[in-house]
């Protein structure tokens, strides 16, 4: 499945902010990573509704909405999802997730289940077939600069089999949390094809923004 790059923005400076989206244009970034924290599903903080309004004036870059709040349910018409973008809600964060996820494609986005690293797979069990992506976590949510949780690498391998057994191997697979380059190359042996960058690979004082999304590219394409 081709890479795709989804920089992560809450890593992003806002000084200069429009000219590191140029940046990613110029490099054909797939999408735009927007964490929108509630500071009670997680720890944080983070980008509300006005922000991504905003964004949009800034760039066209599709959007990768990862809503990490509680009971999204109450909350989508807060958004103005656009066609063909990602919004991911947490399994954890709801007791409706297919009728969320639903709502979600009824509003045009493609819906993403996001799990926490200790969540298990099943928790997918009775909506592959409401999903077009998973977003495994493979730190736990809330701040950039945190270290993989191993067993998560496993837990991308059998995401990618379970899709496969549910006939779904068209469902793209996110990983959100440490993605550097020596990391992506495991996630994308596990199956992973949508890379949240971070402090890990693109935000980093010894690189470039543009040196760092070329060698990233590089390093999985050598795969
Ligand atoms: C974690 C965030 C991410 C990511 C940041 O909640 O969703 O945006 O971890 O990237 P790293 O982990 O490389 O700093
Ligand atoms: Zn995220």
């Amino acid at each position: 499945m081709n890479v795709k790059l989804s920089p992560s923005l809450m890593c992003a400076n806002i000084e200069g902010l429009s000219n590191t989206l140029k940046i990613f244009e110029q490099n054909n970034v797939e999408y735009l990573h927007i964490d929108v924290m509630d500071g009670v599903f997680v720890p944080n903080l983070q980008f509300g509704t006005d922000y991504i309004k905003q964004l949009r004036r800034l760039s066209h870059i599709p959007l990768d909405i990862h809503l990490m709040i509680e009971r999204p349910e109450d909350k989508l018409d807060w958004f103005d999802f656009h066609e063909g973008e990602y919004v991911s809600v947490h399994v954890e964060s709801t007791r409706h997730l297919q009728r969320t996820l639903q709502r979600i494609k009824d509003k045009g986005a493609k819906p993403m289940a996001a799990l926490n690293p200790a969540t298990p797979l099943s928790a997918l069990d009775w909506v592959w077939g409401d999903i077009d992506g998973v977003l495994i976590m493979t730190v736990n949510p809330g701040y950039s600069g945190q270290t993989l949780v191993p067993q998560t690498l496993q837990k991308i391998a059998e995401c990618k089999a379970r899709a496969i057994a549910a006939d779904r191997a068209d469902i793209e697979t996110e990983v959100d949390g440490n993605v550097s380059p020596e990391n992506a190359v495991k996630m994308a042996a596990a199956g992973a094809n949508i890379y949240v960058l971070g402090s890990s690979c693109l935000f980093r004082k010894e690189l470039t923004i543009d040196d760092a999304l070329r060698t990233f590219r590089q390093t999985l394409r050598s795969l």
